[in-house]
């Protein structure tokens, strides 16, 4: 697939199958996922390989669509609010990346929010001062949604003079 086919055609995964997914695979997307552009090179996403205990605590309502893996990423503190939006921004970069290295691979990834909450924060065992990003269950599709459509891009552009 092409770049452009692979960004098209990536869906967020809500049922997934018992294959499990390689170590050396997941090394392989969250290698190039560190590919992503971040500021000052200050590489600001930290991952949680989350257990099977943690994961229970999370209680996720579809225990993250039975993912064989769950990752929570993190994106580091910063000394001003800017950089830790720029911090955030980048942490974003990467979780694209490896959504789209685990779609070229055939796999897929359900990116939930409710690490953020107070609550999961505590379960996680995130420090103050960083942003959890998401919590994303990865493993092979069992069903792939149909894609929503879009926006045609044209009504989002502004023209400056
Ligand atoms: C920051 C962020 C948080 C998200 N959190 C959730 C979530 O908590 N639960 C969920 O079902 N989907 C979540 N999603 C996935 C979106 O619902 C999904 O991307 C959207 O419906 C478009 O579908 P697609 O990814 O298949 O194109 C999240 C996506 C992003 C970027």
């Amino acid at each position: 697939m092409s770049v452009i086919e692979i960004m098209k055609t990536r869906r967020t995964i809500k049922a997934f199958g018992p294959r499990p997914i390689e170590e050396q695979d997941l090394q392989a997307w969250l290698t190039a996922a560190s590919f992503a552009p971040n500021h000052r090179m200050n590489e600001p996403w930290e991952l949680l390989v989350v257990g099977p205990e943690t994961r229970a605590k999370l209680n996720h309502k579809t225990d993250f669509g039975h993912a064989p893996v769950v990752l929570a990423v993190l994106s580091k503190p910063a000394p001003t609010a800017f950089e830790r939006d720029e911090n955030v921004m980048a942490v974003s970069c990467f979780v694209q990346n490896l959504l789209l290295a685990a779609h070229e691979a055939g796999a897929g990834v359900y990116w939930a929010s409710l690490g953020a909450l107070p609550h999961n924060r505590a379960i996680l065992g995130v420090q103050e001062g960083y942003d959890v990003i998401g919590v994303l269950g990865i493993g092979y599709p069992e069903d792939v949604p149909a894609a929503r459509a879009r926006t045609p891009i044209d009504s989002k552009l502004t023209y400056l003079a």
